[in-house]
This record gives structure tokens, C-alpha cells and sequence, in this order.
């Protein structure tokens, strides 16, 4: 429970790079995700190349966090597995590595990419990904530059016991 109520968006980091370990840790927290019909159509662009990273707020403003990161993920889904559920399949893994991210010590930001169309491509078109791959979301990663603090978001208005 701490790990999760502790975790935080964290979207300044240190130069400091990722070890290969570190990296590994990560990607095997993702693959570990619950995934329906356990068909885990997933697929993971590991970033670490400056210009690469760069790249991506030119056409997805919102991923500004990307220029001060040393590394980042991209999580695809892969649409020839797809059996309609690729989408919360590659939320589910996205959240694992954020998890993950935190227990290290690192920090890290969940920068979307799906369902804008455009940016979608764009992302194919940087990373020369095939057609059948779509680029879900961006997860930036790094040692935090920045403290932010727990916030206790339950909030008993949103629970509803045997109806509603
Ligand atoms: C589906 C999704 C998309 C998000 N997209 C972005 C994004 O494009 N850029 C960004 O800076 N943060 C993005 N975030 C992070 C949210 O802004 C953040 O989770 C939210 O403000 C709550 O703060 P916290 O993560 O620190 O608890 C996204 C989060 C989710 C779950």
C-alpha cells in the first residue's frame, strides 16, 4: 500500500543514466501485467538516444517531460494479436512499470500517445514501427529531480455498495 500511495507523475530527473538491469527490471514488471485472455499483445521501445528522445515533443507537445529524461518506453500494442482488449492490456503494463519504477527509486510519467491519430503516426513514422503496432503511450524515466508529495485521494462519494 505504501508503494502505491506514495507514487507520484515525476517529470524532472537527474543526468544520471539507466543501468541495462535497471531497465530489464522494468520491462519484466510490464511483461508481468494482467493481460485478458492472457493474449499480452504488447510490444516495448526502450529509449535512451538523446536525438530519439528529443524527437517525440516536436510532434507531441505533451510529452515535453522526454527533453530532460535519460530514457523513456514506449508501450505498443501489437493489433494482429489483438482480440479487442489491447488497450487496458497495455494500461495494465504501463502502470506495472510505473510501480516498478517508483519501488527502484526512480521516477517516472505515463506521456500519452493513443488514441491521437496523428501522433500515432508521427511515433510510427520516429521510430519506424510496421503498421500493425500502435504506440499507446510514452513512459518517461529517470532518477527524480523533483520531491512530490502524498496525497490522499479516497474519497468514500465515489463507492457505491450493492447498487447504486
Ligand atoms: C492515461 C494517462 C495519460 C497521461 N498523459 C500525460 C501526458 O500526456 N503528459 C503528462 O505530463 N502527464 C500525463 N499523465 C500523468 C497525469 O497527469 C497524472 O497521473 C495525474 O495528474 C495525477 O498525478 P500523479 O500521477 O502524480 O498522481 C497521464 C496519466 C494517465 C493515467
Amino acid at each position: 500500500m505504501n508503494l502505491l500511495e506514495t507514487r507520484r507523475s515525476i517529470r524532472k530527473y537527474t543526468e544520471q543514466k539507466l543501468t541495462d538491469e535497471q531497465i530489464e527490471k522494468l520491462l519484466r514488471a510490464a511483461m508481468s501485467a494482467p493481460s485478458g485472455r492472457n493474449v499480452r499483445p504488447w510490444h516495448f521501445v526502450v529509449l535512451s538516444d538523446r536525438k530519439v528522445l528529443d524527437g517525440i515533443p516536436v510532434f507531441a507537445p505533451n510529452t515535453a517531460p522526454l527533453k530532460g529524461a535519460p530514457a523513456a518506453v514506449v508501450v505498443c500494442g501489437d493489433l494482429n494479436k489483438d482480440v479487442g482488449l489491447w488497450v487496458q492490456d497495455c494500461s495494465c503494463a504501463t502502470q506495472n512499470l510505473l510501480l516498478a519504477a517508483h519501488s527502484m527509486g526512480l521516477g517516472g510519467v505515463w506521456l500519452n500517445i493513443y488514441p491521437n491519430e496523428e501522433k500515432m503516426a508521427k511515433m510510427r513514422e520516429h521510430l519506424g514501427m510496421p503498421e500493425h503496432i500502435a504506440p499507446f503511450c510514452v513512459v518517461a524515466v529517470g532518477y527524480p529531480a523533483e520531491e512530490r508529495p502524498q496525497i490522499d485521494r479516497y474519497n468514500p462519494e465515489l463507492v457505491h455498495y450493492d447498487r447504486w
